[in-house]
Formats: C-alpha cells, sequence, structure tokens
C-alpha cells in the first residue's frame, strides 16, 4: 500500500541537500496551503528555467540550527505566511521560537550569527488586520540583524487585494537577482518543454482496500486507535438544524461528535471542517477534461523526483472522481499562471488565443477571471465557447495537478463551551452565495458552507434545487453514507479565551456569525454561575439584520442572561428595522460610560467576526469611549485600546 510520505527522519537540511546536490531550499511557513503553493511554484522556476537543484521544505521537519553550516554557494529562500495578529503559521511556531523570540539563537557549530547566510524572502499577509506581512517583516530584520544577507527585495503580498499579482510582480526583479547571486547565467535560462512534476498512472491492478476514496491522511488498518489532528482528521457523525433561512442565505447550527476520540477542544478554539466539492463542478471539470467515463478508475499520482521532500500531492492511489471531489480545491478562482502551460491544449485557434489573453492580461484576467471567480473547468468552458464536452481532453493529468491547490479544510469559531459539553462540538454556519460584480449573472457558492447545507437537506429528506445539487450517495463516498452524515474534523487551538478569574467582567461584539463563540463564552460563565463561582458581569453586543430573521440563538439568551444576573446583559442591534442603520458600535457608544466603568474594573474585551469593518468601527468606539469618559487624549485612548491589547485585554477572533 502506498501512504503519504511520511516526515523525514533527517532534520538537518544541509546535509539532505549535500547528498541530494542542490543549491537552494525552499522554506514555507504555510497555513491554508497557499505559502507552500507558492514554493512549489517557486522552486519549479527555479529548477527548470534556471537549471539549479532545489527543494521545497515544511519548516517544521527541519532543524534550522544548521543554517549556519550552508556552504557558500548555495541560498534559502523563506515563503512565509502571517497568520491572525502578525502570528507564525502552526508549521513555523517551532522555528519563530529557536530563531526570533530567543534573544541568543544558538546555531549548530555554536557561532552566534549567519553571517554567510544568503536569503531570499516573500511574505503571504493581508492588510485588513493590523500587523501586515509582520512575519516576513521580523524575519528580514533578524536574519539582517544577524549578518545573513538578502538577495534581491522582500516580498510581501495582500490577501485582500491581488496576492497572486504581487507575487508575480515580486519575482520580476527577485530571479535576475537570484541569478547573479548563484552566478547563473540568465540569458541561458530554459524555455523549453514543460517538465512533469508528477507522474501519473492509470493502474488496472490493485487491492480496492488500498484506494483512496476521500479518507485524508494515511488509511487506518485493522483495530489500531488512530490519533487524529490536523493530518488526520476525524470523520465525525454530524447533525444540524437550522437557525434561519432568508432568500438569499440559510444558517446552520452543527453538532459535531467527537465522543469516543482522542480529540479535545477548549472553548474559544476553531473547528476545522474538510469539505468536499460540488458536484456540478466536479462533473464540469471531467467532462472538459473528457474524464466523465473514467471517473472511478484508479490512479497513482506520485513525485517524478524521487528525492522530492513531498513524494505524494494527496492520498494516492486515489480515483479521479475522489481527487477532484476530495483533494482539489477545483472551485477556487483559477491562478493566472496555472492558465499559460494549457494554452497549447486548447482545441481551436480561437480558444488558444482567449485562453492566452486571459493568462497574460493582468485585467482580462481580473475581470473574467479572479473577480468574476471562475474555477479552472468554467475558464476552460469558456475558452472552448461552450464546447465544453472533451475540449481539453489532451491535457495531461499531471498538469492539472499541479495548477490546482490542494482542498483546505475550512475553520470556524466553535460555538459550544468545552465544559459544559466536551464530547459535542457546535458550529454556526451561514451559507455563502453571492453575485460577482464582474458576471451578476452567475452565482458562487461558498464550498464548505453549501456542503453542509446539501447535507442538512438530505438529512432532512428535503430537496432544495435553487443549490447545485451533491450525489451524497454517488459511488464510492466511503464517509457519508447510510449510517448518516459526516464530516473530517480537526481542532485548532486558539489565543482566543476567557479571563482565568470567573469573576472579571467580559465585554463581547459579535454580529452576525462572530457570534459563535460568544454563544460558547455565555453558556460557560452560566454554567459556572450554577455551579456556584463568583462571575463577573458578562455583556455581549450583538448585532442582525432583523429581530424575527437572523437573530441568532434568539431562543437560549433569556435563560442565560436570567442566570447570569443583573449585571449582565445582551444588548441588539438591528440594522434594518428601522431607516438607519444601528450597528453594535452605536450600541456601544450608548452604553459607553457603563462599559467603561467595566474597563476600569479590568474587563476584557473580545470582538468576532468582520475584520475589514466591524471590527475597526468597534476599535475606535473603544477609544473614544476612552477619550469621553476616561478623559484622555486621542493619542493617550489609542495608547490605552493598544497596551488592552497588548496584555490579552482585548482579543479578536476576525476574518475577512
Ligand atoms: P447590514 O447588513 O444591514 O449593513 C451582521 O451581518 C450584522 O452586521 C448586520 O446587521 C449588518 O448590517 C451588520 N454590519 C454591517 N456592516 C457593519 C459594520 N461596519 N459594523 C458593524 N456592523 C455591521
Amino acid at each position: 500500500p502506498v501512504t503519504p510520505a511520511a516526515p523525514k527522519k533527517e532534520r538537518n537540511f544541509v546535509k539532505l541537500m549535500q547528498q541530494q546536490g542542490r543549491r537552494v531550499v525552499i522554506f514555507y511557513g504555510s497555513q491554508t496551503g497557499t505559502a507552500e503553493d507558492y514554493a512549489s511554484r517557486l522552486a519549479k522556476e527555479c529548477a527548470q528555467r534556471y537549471g539549479v537543484n532545489c527543494m521545497t521544505a515544511d519548516i517544521e521537519l527541519y532543524d534550522l540550527s544548521y543554517l549556519d553550516t550552508l556552504p557558500e554557494d548555495t541560498l534559502v529562500f523563506f515563503v512565509m505566511a502571517t497568520y491572525g495578529e502578525g502570528e507564525p503559521t502552526d508549521n513555523a511556531t517551532d522555528f519563530w521560537e529557536q530563531l526570533v523570540t530567543d534573544e541568543e539563537p544558538q546555531f549548530s557549530q555554536g557561532g552566534e550569527d549567519l553571517a554567510a547566510l544568503r536569503y531570499v524572502l516573500f511574505g503571504l499577509g493581508n492588510k485588513t488586520y493590523e500587523h501586515y506581512n509582520a512575519v516576513a517583516r521580523i524575519l528580514d530584520q533578524r536574519l539582517t540583524k544577524l549578518g545573513a544577507k538578502r538577495i534581491g527585495e522582500r516580498g510581501e503580498g495582500d490577501d485582500d487585494g491581488s496576492l497572486e499579482e504581487d507575487f508575480l510582480a515580486w519575482q520580476e526583479s527577485m530571479w535576475p537577482a537570484f541569478c547573479e547571486a548563484l552566478g547563473v547565467d540568465e540569458s541561458s535560462a530554459q524555455s523549453g518543454p514543460r517538465q512533469a512534476t508528477y507522474s501519473v498512472e492509470e493502474l488496472e491492478n490493485y487491492e480496492k482496500d488500498d484506494v483512496y476514496f476521500g479518507e485524508i491522511g494515511a488509511k487506518v488498518k485493522g483495530n489500531s486507535k488512530p490519533v487524529y489532528d490536523a493530518k488526520r482528521p476525524y470523520i465525525a457523525p454530524i447533525t444540524s438544524r437550522e437557525l434561519f433561512k432568508g432568500s438569499d442565505r440559510h444558517c446552520l447550527h452543527i453538532e459535531i461528535d467527537i465522543s469516543g476520540t482522542n480529540l479535545n477542544y477548549q472553548t474559544g478554539d476553531h473547528v476545522a471542517m474538510w469539505p468536499s466539492n460540488n458536484e456540478d463542478e466536479v462533473m464540469r471539470l471531467a467532462s472538459v477534461l473528457g474524464l466523465t467515463d473514467k471517473l472511478d478508475a484508479v490512479v497513482m499520482v506520485k513525485a517524478v523526483d524521487p528525492a522530492a521532500s513531498k513524494q505524494y500531492p494527496f492520498p494516492v492511489p486515489a480515483t479521479y472522481r475522489a481527487i477532484f471531489r476530495h483533494y482539489l480545491d477545483i472551485c477556487a478562482p483559477a491562478s493566472r499562471q496555472s492558465l499559460l502551460p494549457l494554452v497549447e491544449y486548447a482545441p481551436t485557434e480561437e480558444s488558444k488565443e482567449l485562453l492566452k489573453l486571459l493568462a497574460t492580461d493582468k485585467d482580462e484576467y481580473r475581470v473574467k477571471v479572479g473577480e468574476a471567480v471562475r474555477n479552472l473547468g468554467q475558464v476552460l468552458e469558456l475558452a472552448a465557447n461552450g464546447e465544453s464536452s472533451g475540449s481539453f481532453a489532451s491535457v495531461p493529468f499531471d498538469l492539472i495537478v499541479e495548477s490546482i491547490s490542494r482542498l483546505q479544510p475550512r475553520y470556524y469559531s466553535i460555538s459550544s463551551s468545552s465544559k459544559e459539553q466536551p464530547g459535542s462540538i457546535a458550529a454556526t454556519c451561514v451559507t455563502l452565495a453571492y453575485q460577482p460584480s464582474t458576471t451578476p449573472d452567475r452565482t458562487v457558492y461558498g464550498v464548505n458552507t453549501n456542503f453542509l447545507y446539501r447535507m442538512h437537506l438530505q438529512s432532512q429528506g428535503q430537496d432544495d434545487n435553487a443549490l447545485p445539487v451533491y450525489d451524497l450517495a454517488g459511488p464510492r463516498q466511503s464517509f457519508i453514507n447510510a449510517d448518516g452524515y459526516k464530516v473530517p474534523v480537526h481542532i485548532r487551538r486558539s489565543q482566543f479565551k476567557l479571563p482565568r478569574n470567573t469573576s472579571v467582567p467580559v465585554i463581547m461584539v459579535g454580529p452576525g456569525t462572530g457570534v459563535a463563540p460568544f454563544r460558547g463564552f455565555v453558556r460557560e460563565r452560566a454554567l459556572q454561575k450554577k455551579e456556584g463561582k463568583s462571575v463577573g458581569p458578562t455583556v455581549l453586543f450583538f448585532g442582525s439584520r432583523h429581530s424575527q430573521q437572523d437573530f441568532l440563538y434568539a431562543d437560549e439568551w433569556s435563560d442565560l442572561f436570567a442566570t447570569l444576573g443583573d449585571d449582565s446583559q445582551l444588548i441588539t442591534a438591528f440594522s434594518r428595522e428601522t431607516d438607519h442603520k444601528v450597528y453594535v458600535q452605536h450600541r456601544l457608544e450608548e452604553h459607553g460610560e457603563a462599559m467603561w466603568k467595566l474597563l476600569e474594573k479590568g474587563a476584557y474585551i473580545y470582538v468576532c467576526g468582520d475584520a475589514k469593518n466591524m471590527a475597526r468601527d468597534v476599535n475606535q468606539t473603544f477609544v473614544k469611549l476612552a477619550m469621553d469618559y476616561g478623559n484622555k487624549p486621542e493619542d493617550k485612548a489609542l495608547d490605552y485600546i493598544k497596551s488592552l491589547r497588548n496584555i490579552g485585554r482585548y482579543q479578536e477572533d476576525v476574518w475577512s
């Protein structure tokens, strides 16, 4: 049986590079897979175009104290995402502690500097957040301070703007600097035929037990009791109920049963759910690639380079169907760079021209693909001008594997209290469906929320033609069967936590599904009160459009706040009931004096929901309270709120 590559035991990457004749190592700190994709793309360019032998490396798997032993003619790339409040990604935390947090990092030779090191740096961030690209910036400073020399400019990509274009633009000046540093003749760069990263083989003979039909992580064999984590999610039974139903959106309350497993969570953590792709999109891509009749054929996909750090792109051998449904992010907008190698396979001159235009003209791409959120299948259909069936059948499948990212789990703030229900995790999900501004006649659906909604309808024995249909009973879909509905899940720890001391007051602001973690918080505080603990004032600001439509958990709050007592309250802001908008920050201002008093008593502030507008406006409002009631001039008020953040009394769980 072939299972995804086990992490290499050798943690000395320099030794590995020497054994394999590599001159470049590309480390990535990745949370959702984008930095990892970018690292692979850089590696491909490095090897194919410049003929420099290189490897990509998950930064977690190697000991970076060997950075001081790299030979002079080598280069290290860092492709590092910034996460949350300016933090490194989960796979980079050890590295971060070792090299950045530690005032005096020790390197393998006992030295304290990296004078011989040369590095290339690209950061992935999001300008919506305060600490834009903090990881790349801090790392750059740190490495410079340690005597290392950066090659080219530091690249910074903005996920709120055009990450992809930032990445491409940065490479324009980086590669010449790279060539100079390694003594590579840039003019001799190869632009010959494409070299495949993966080989694909359709198998005639296989053991059915060895085939992957959608499982994430290596198969569990025999009676062994698996340990579930991010690499091997637990396929959990779920139940769902509808919290509200509007013309354009639905909201589900999901309960995920984790009893009897090693999984546990704490109130305020996140749950990751691994979605399956929309069946319409699976069929669309299969059709345009001419694979409709072969969806259940079993294929082996593996790296051509036997020393590649990733031998398999996803669990294999697998069926085409499983690959489209579960392993590739086929619904994501196609990246501009991925379109160019497909041009030569276009069926007609006209379609070649069109695809080439999309691949090379930034604005055409933006309007027709990026902002239109057209996935690869849809772009190929567009290029083939409706003649979709089999029109791109000549595209080698390994190119498809290379062009589309891995399907990633989606994260939700847990909406239950682990003290109240340790064996079950609640999540609160609004279905996403929108009309892109550049193609208002099309509707784009959120992958996971619609997957969940589909399951919900099926479990209710209902159907809803307004949404694309999932064929949940399709052949060999291993974890959705007659036993009920299941979703692969894992848990991610968060810093978003109630104060240890229950008597400390808390102020929570969570409009829309931003209320999710606060359902957990309020339930936990009510439970503690019932247990006889002293529980401080608990104030929740909730906002939604209409009290009769999307007031989440409306039936739960009154009992909970009655238990919590008179100094606790739920304060609501319904934005579409009056002729002017009423938002949570307006209510916060109205209750400003009382909230200021709570802050003076040491209250903790929690904000959850939209990062871009709401969280900023709420922050501004707290600054205003410090001015109005704390009599602080503006700069001192700003400092005050900042200091609350620094000591963990102002916590955010926000998304964009
Ligand atoms: P609206 O859609 O009527 O503008 C949950 O989504 C609630 O948050 C809705 O009532 C929504 O109002 C509101 N909302 C929208 N923008 C906001 C902002 N900048 N600050 C606070 N709440 C906002």
